[in-house]
C-alpha cells in the first residue's frame, strides 16, 4: 500500500523515555507512523525495542513525552483502551493457551479484547466464530483449527498469534520478532500474509531482527541503540549507514 507521509501520523512518540531504576531503557525516543505504513524497528539486543512496544501498548508506563494515536493524547490510557482503539500488538515470547484449541484461542483473544458488556451480552457468538475460521484460513492455518495450539510449530504458533491480534480488526498492529523462531517457508507466508493485510489497509510497526524481512517489507526504519534513536531512514539507508553497522557489529 502507498503509505501517505504527509497525512496525520495514525502513532506518534514524542521524547518517550521509560527508566527502569538508573536505566534509561528507551530515552527521549521520537517517532511517528503513518496510515498504511510498514515501519521497522530494529536494534541490537537490550536496545529498547520491546520496552518501547510495551509503552506503546500501555503495558508500561512511561516516565516523561507523549504517546499519540489517532490525534489523540493516550500517554495515561489503559491497554484496553488503546486496544478498543485499534492497535494491537503480539508478543517476543509467544503468548498463546497451549491446552486449548487454535479455535478457542482466537475466540478468548476477542472476548479479553473486548470488554465491553453489551456486546458481550449480544448473540454474536456466531461471528465471532465466522471471523476466527475465515482469519485462520486467510493466514492457511485452517487445518490446525482444532489442534492443540501446544502442538503448533514455532511458524504456525506466530500465525495463530497473528491471528488472535487481528480478531478485534485493529487499525494497527505492533508484531515483536514475528520471524523468530520460524522456518523459512513461514517467514515466506507471514511476509505475504502481512503484504496483503496492509494491502486491505493495515497499518504496521514491526520488531525485526531479521533484515531481508526489514528489507522486503518495509518503507521506513527507526533504529534504537542504548535506548536512544540512532538512526532512521529508508531500509537500504539503514544498513548502510556507519553508525548502525558498529552498533551491531563494532566493540
Ligand atoms: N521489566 C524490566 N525491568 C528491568 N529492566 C528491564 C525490564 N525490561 C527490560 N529491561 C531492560 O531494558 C533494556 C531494554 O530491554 P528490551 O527488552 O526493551 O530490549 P530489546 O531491544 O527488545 O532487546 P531484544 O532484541 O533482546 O529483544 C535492557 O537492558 C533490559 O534488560
Ligand atoms: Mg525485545
Amino acid at each position: 500500500m502507498i503509505a501517505d507521509t504527509t497525512e496525520q501520523p495514525l502513532l506518534e512518540g514524542r521524547n518517550v523515555s521509560k527508566y527502569f531504576g538508573g536505566l534509561a531503557a528507551v530515552n527521549n525516543v521520537d517517532f511517528a507512523v503513518c496510515p498504511g505504513e510498514i515501519v521497522g524497528l530494529v536494534g541490537p539486543n537490550g536496545s529498547g525495542k520491546t520496552t518501547l512496544f510495551d509503552c506503546l501498548s500501555r503495558l508500561q508506563k512511561i516516565d516523561s513525552g507523549q504517546i499519540l494515536f489517532k490525534g489523540q493524547d493516550v500517554t495515561r490510557a489503559r491497554p484496553y483502551q488503546i486496544a478498543r482503539m485499534g492497535l494491537a500488538r503480539t508478543f517476543q515470547v509467544i503468548r498463546v493457551y497451549r491446552k486449548m484449541t487454535v479455535l478457542k484461542n482466537m475466540l478468548i483473544s476477542h472476548q479479553w479484547k473486548d470488554r465491553s458488556i453489551l456486546r458481550m451480552l449480544q448473540p454474536s457468538h456466531v461471528n465471532t466464530e465466522r471471523r476466527a475460521r475465515e482469519l485462520l484460513d486467510f493466514l492457511q492455518i485452517a487445518h490446525l483449527t482444532d489442534a492443540q495450539a501446544g502442538h503448533l510449530s514455532g511458524g504456525q504458533r506466530r500465525l495463530l498469534e497473528i491471528g488472535m491480534a487481528l480478531m478485534p480488526d485493529p487499525d494497527i498492529m505492533l508484531l515483536d520478532e514475528a520471524t523468530s523462531g520460524v522456518n523459512p517457508t513461514l517467514i515466506e507466508t507471514i511476509k505475504d500474509r502481512l503484504r496483503v493485510l496492509n494491502a486491505q489497509g493495515k497499518t504496521f510497526l514491526l520488531i525485526e531482527h531479521n533484515i531481508n524481512f526489514i528489507v522486503d517489507l518495509c518503507s521506513r526504519v527507526y533504529v534504537l541503540n542504548h535506548g536512544e534513536k540512532l538512526a532512521e531512514g529508508t531500509p537500504q539507508e539503514i544498513i548502510e549507514n556507519e553508525a548502525v553497522i558498529d552498533a551491531y557489529f563494532g566493540s
